[in-house]
């Protein structure tokens, strides 16, 4: 396989100059081909960091861990992946410290959010609208709902609540009435070119098509897997175990991830002025965290040209002071 077949990696100069800054424990929370941990650990080695220094990689999908070992094979004394989910990424950290005695500071986190090219491009995984699949969009092939359950259970307002929720998609009533007329008149929806033909249906014109059937797919993907739950976790638990001078780099692929992490580095590097209406001169708490990213960094023109992935990614960052 050659060396970004199973994902490549977007922005990873941006990731290295931001995130690789000192020694200390680094935690790539969303691991998958291992990418971005092969770059942290060069960088780590490159700044003579690598001593001080260790990398836990995590992804809930046992494929990308098989994948990542492959391509970490060099870093076997400085780097351990383990299976598990970003959304408690402190206790899953916790108990490898315990385990492989790491005592060293929490110097970065990485979390780059999403599926993989690998997980989208294997029609098995029925993430893609391109691929006939089943309709099951679990990035952790144990888990216990699939898109099919959803499309399948769930009455009509529960399905347009989901696509309007998670896709931001207009037409979400319209949508969720045909798959509810289908169930009435063909039964159950199990491959993903059904749920793609019901959606052509409602939606005319190929560039609504696509994006409609974009954000279809991509809302079942984010209920499937509770990404926003997940992710919701990993923000707090995660600014909560970084070391001062730690910073947190989260990359993002549409608005609904992107608000949700602007909001919370927001929160958390606001001081506490006490209640609206009463003028203090110091604020009753000083924040811990400072933005390092004003506004979200993007990739550069070449970098999309090259990758066409990197196109919706944007990268925040926040540093514990
Ligand atoms: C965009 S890919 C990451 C690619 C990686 N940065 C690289 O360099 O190859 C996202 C990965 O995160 C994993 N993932 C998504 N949500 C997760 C979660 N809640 N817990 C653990 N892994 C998760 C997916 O399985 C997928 O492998």
């Amino acid at each position: 396989m050659d060396k970004d077949a199973y994902h490549r990696p977007v922005m990873v100069r941006e990731i290295v100059a931001l995130l690789v800054r000192r020694e200390g424990l680094y935690v790539d929370g969303t691991l998958g081909g291992g990418g971005h941990s092969l770059a942290i650990l060069q960088a780590l080695r490159d700044r003579s960091f690598e001593r001080g220094s260790f990398l836990i990689g995590i992804d809930q999908d046992r494929n990308a861990i098989e994948e990542a070992e492959k391509k970490l094979a060099a870093y076997r004394a400085t780097a351990k992946l383990v299976r598990g989910n970003f959304r408690e990424i402190a206790s899953v950290v916790n108990s490898l410290r315990e385990s492989c005695r790491i005592s060293k500071p929490v110097a970065g986190i990485l979390l780059d959010l999403g599926v993989s090219s690998f997980q989208i491009d294997t029609p098995e995984r029925g993430f893609s609208y391109l691929r006939p699949g089943p309709l099951d969009m679990r990035m952790a092939p144990d888990g216990d709902k699939r898109a099919e359950d959803i499309v399948n259970k769930l009455d009509e307002r529960e399905l347009a609540e989901i696509l309007f929720r998670f896709g931001e998609e207009q037409k979400s009533r319209k949508i969720a009435g045909a798959i509810c007329a289908w169930r009435r008149e063909k039964g159950t929806i199990t491959d993903t070119q059904d749920l793609a033909a019901i959606v052509r249906n409602v939606v005319r014109g190929k560039d609504p098509q696509i994006k409609s059937l974009a954000r279809v797919f991509q809302a079942l993907r984010i209920a499937v897997n509770d990404e926003t739950g997940a992710l919701e976790n990993a923000l707090r638990e995660g600014a909560g175990m970084l070391a001062p001078l730690g910073r947190m780099a989260v990359i993002s692929y549409h608005s609904i991830e992107d608000r949700m992490v602007k909001r919370f580095f927001r929160e958390i590097a606001a001081d506490d002025w006490g209640p609206k209406g009463v003028a203090l001169r110091e604020p009753l708490q000083r924040a811990n965290f400072r933005v390092v990213t004003g506004k979200p960094l993007t990739a550069t023109k070449e970098e999309i040209d090259e990758n066409s992935r990197a196109r919706s990614a944007k990268l925040r960052v926040i540093e514990k002071k």
